[in-house]
């Protein structure tokens, strides 16, 4: 394969609430991978929202949220390129082309697709069921050769992959490059506080599973006293962790939380009943968690600042992908 220059591309939708779950998966990794130097995009991806009904109104003040949740995360807006998708005509162009290269039976088994559009797929939108496409098209719009993600997007790159084989076999070039998932951590799949077996997320009926970015502190506080967990301590080494998947969760996100490995984290808790462990696990979100959400009202409070940044982020995008674009047309055979 062609030598491709590492690349960092990644997204986050903004339709809804910003969990602990997003910050140890996503943001918290990367602003370490825009620390260590290497090129890094990051992206609204309002695109993918609309795969499903969102409210304009909403919409709009989520996706400037977002902006700011990822400025108080330390994404640098100078170092990183930091914008909105629908600012960048390229991936929709880009993902047309994907839509023609990719399959129905590829696009069925996506395990999302079966989730989100449940038993009621004749009414899902066609976009939701392209959905995995236009991801594809954010990624290899830049040549993207590395994408941090939690563990449940892996099956999307996996399909981003095949994607990128299939157009380089069919048109017989060398064009894209087979992308890298980065699934890597102790926070990869942050759990439910109310049930080890399910992941944090936005959707889930229950407030109390997860911690929300705008929780304060009490809140933080009484959501992981009340968190599941077994009667037991904890044990004393990470292998004792092995079948208890709550004390697991609460491990990882401490470990997470202070950059730190299981096997560092549980020389210092091992042997601690949950009634010492939580408490110290509360302080810790709350401590690393506040100055994030005290940052991101302060950057919502001007919202004319958030737009000019991503202007400008949708500016230095399209510099990269409107020749990859255009390249791709060439190969393609259209006339122009
Ligand atoms: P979403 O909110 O679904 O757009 O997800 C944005 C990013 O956060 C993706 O990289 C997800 O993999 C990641 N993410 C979402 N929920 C979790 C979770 N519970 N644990 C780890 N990563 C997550
Ligand atoms: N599908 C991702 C999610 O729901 C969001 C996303 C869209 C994405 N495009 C991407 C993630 C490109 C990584 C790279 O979390």
């Amino acid at each position: 394969m062609a030598d491709f220059t590492p690349r960092v591309f990644s997204g986050i939708q903004p339709s809804g609430g910003l969990t602990l779950g997003n910050y140890l998966g996503a943001l918290k990794r990367f602003a370490k991978l825009q620390d260590q130097g290497i090129e890094t995009l990051y992206c609204m991806v309002d695109m993918h929202a609309i795969t499903v009904w969102q409210n304009p109104d909403d919409l709009r003040r989520r996706t400037r949220e977002l902006a700011a949740f990822y400025i108080a995360s330390g994404i640098d807006p100078e170092r990183s390129i930091l914008f909105n998708q629908s600012q960048v005509p390229e991936h929709t162009q880009l993902a047309w082309i994907f839509n023609c290269v990719a399959r129905m039976g590829w696009m069925r088994r996506m395990t999302q697709w079966k989730e989100k559009a449940g038993k009621n797929a004749e009414e899902a939108s066609l976009g939701l069921f392209a959905y995995p496409a236009l991801m594809a098209a954010d990624i290899l719009a830049y040549h993207a050769t590395h994408v941090p993600v939690g563990e449940d997007q892996k099956q999307h790159l996996e399909l981003t992959r095949d994607i990128a084989a299939k157009f380089n076999h069919d048109y017989g070039v060398d064009f894209f490059p087979v992308t890298e998932p980065m699934i890597e951590g102790p926070a990869t799949r942050v759990m439910s506080l109310r049930d080890g077996s399910r992941k944090m997320s936005k959707s889930d009926p229950s407030d109390m599973s997860r911690i929300n970015m705008h929780d304060d502190a009490d809140t933080i506080a009484q959501k992981f006293r009340k968190a599941r967990t077994d009667p037991e301590p904890l044990p004393e080494t990470a292998a004792g962790l092995e079948d208890r998947p709550e004390a697991r969760n609460l491990v990882n996100i401490y470990a997470a939380l202070s950059d730190r490995g299981i096997d560092e984290v549980m020389a210092d808790v091992g042997g601690k009943p949950f009634s010492e462990f939580k408490p110290m696990l509360a302080d810790l979100a709350v401590e690393k968690l506040a100055p994030i959400s005290t940052e991101m009202r302060r950057l919502m409070a001007d919202e004319a600042e958030i737009d000019r940044i991503l202007a400008r982020g949708a500016e230095r995008a399209r510099t990269i992908a409107a020749p990859i674009l255009r390249r791709t047309y060439d190969i393609v055979g259209m006339v122009g």
